[in-house]
């Protein structure tokens, strides 16, 4: 492991052990999945129980510090300067199918700065972190984003909206892009992991649109640490306040945006 600060420290032993419970409830998911009532109420059972573990666990170590959590809302706490942002089973809906691809994600704000980030993905056991300044990790392993340059010899990754969710035209015309310049598109569910996934080189970029700030708070600072580029999607800061992200090393971030733009400006005209 790198060295963590003492938030990190907090952080990651709540996660570890909110994993825990997760892992047995995956266990349950494979049972359930064959039964009529389907695991829906058990997932969201779940859910709910995996937040409160993790709230206070952190408050118990962090006290006064507010919350914004997926399933509680905003809990502001006498602290005003500190905040954890948390989603406690990002990738939901294949944890609900049994698809070992779903994570924890924690992140810690300091004056509205992400400061301190953990996304944790207990089935392969793979923790991924990030302190302002200090660099992201997987494990023990330092992050660095791709080195790749050329979009066509570039994995693109991003989500697809669902149940009628968003702008169905924008995201097609994207897709049609991002197929017709890229090397492949991948779409596997979890935004946390996603980002985690460009940090880590494993994916070269990742765009989505309509996300909400557990989804991406912590993604976005491994990212940044890493030496990536995360911006929303007009180029500008303000991806966690948005909702609209991409992800990339600044080579890529640069051509992967003006893909997206010219796709979205052709899909309105
Ligand atoms: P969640 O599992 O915490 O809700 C990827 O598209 C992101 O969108 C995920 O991080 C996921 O976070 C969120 N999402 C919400 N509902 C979804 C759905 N039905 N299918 C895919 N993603 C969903
Ligand atoms: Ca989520």
């Amino acid at each position: 492991m790198p060295y963590l600060s003492p938030a990190l420290n907090v952080m990651t032993a709540a996660a570890r052990k909110a994993g825990r419970g997760l892992i047995r409830d995956f266990g349950e998911i494979e049972n359930l999945q064959v039964s009529l009532k389907g695991p829906a109420d058990f997932v969201s059972t779940a859910d709910k129980r995996t937040e409160n573990q993790l709230r206070e666990e952190l408050s118990r170590a962090r006290p006064g510090y507010g919350f914004l959590l997926e399933e509680g809302g905003v809990v502001d706490g006498p602290d005003k300067s500190h905040r954890f942002i948390i989603d406690p089973i990002d990738g939901t809906t294949n944890f609900l199918h049994g698809i070992p691809h779903f994570a924890i994600s924690i992140a810690l704000e300091r004056e509205g700065q992400l400061v301190s980030a953990v996304v944790f993905n207990p089935v392969t056991d793979e923790m991924y972190v990030a302190e302002k300044g200090q660099g992201a990790f997987l494990n023990d392993k330092r992050l660095r984003v791709s080195a790749r340059k050329k979009l066509n010899e570039s994995i693109l990754a991003t989500g697809i909206p669902w149940l009628g969710r968003g702008e169905h035209a924008t995201f097609l015309a994207e897709l049609a892009a991002a197929m017709s310049q890229s090397a492949g598109v991948r779409r596997f569910g979890t935004a946390s992991l996603d980002l985690a996934f460009v940090a880590s080189g494993r994916f070269d970029a990742y765009w989505e649109r309509g996300l909400s700030p557990w989804d991406v708070a912590a993604g976005i600072l491994i990212v940044r640490e890493a030496g990536g580029v995360v911006s929303d999607l007009d180029g500008g800061a303000r991806a966690l306040e948005t909702g609209h992200i991409l992800a990339a090393n600044e080579p890529l971030h640069r051509q992967v945006l003006k893909l997206l733009t010219d796709a979205a400006r052709s899909a309105k005209s």
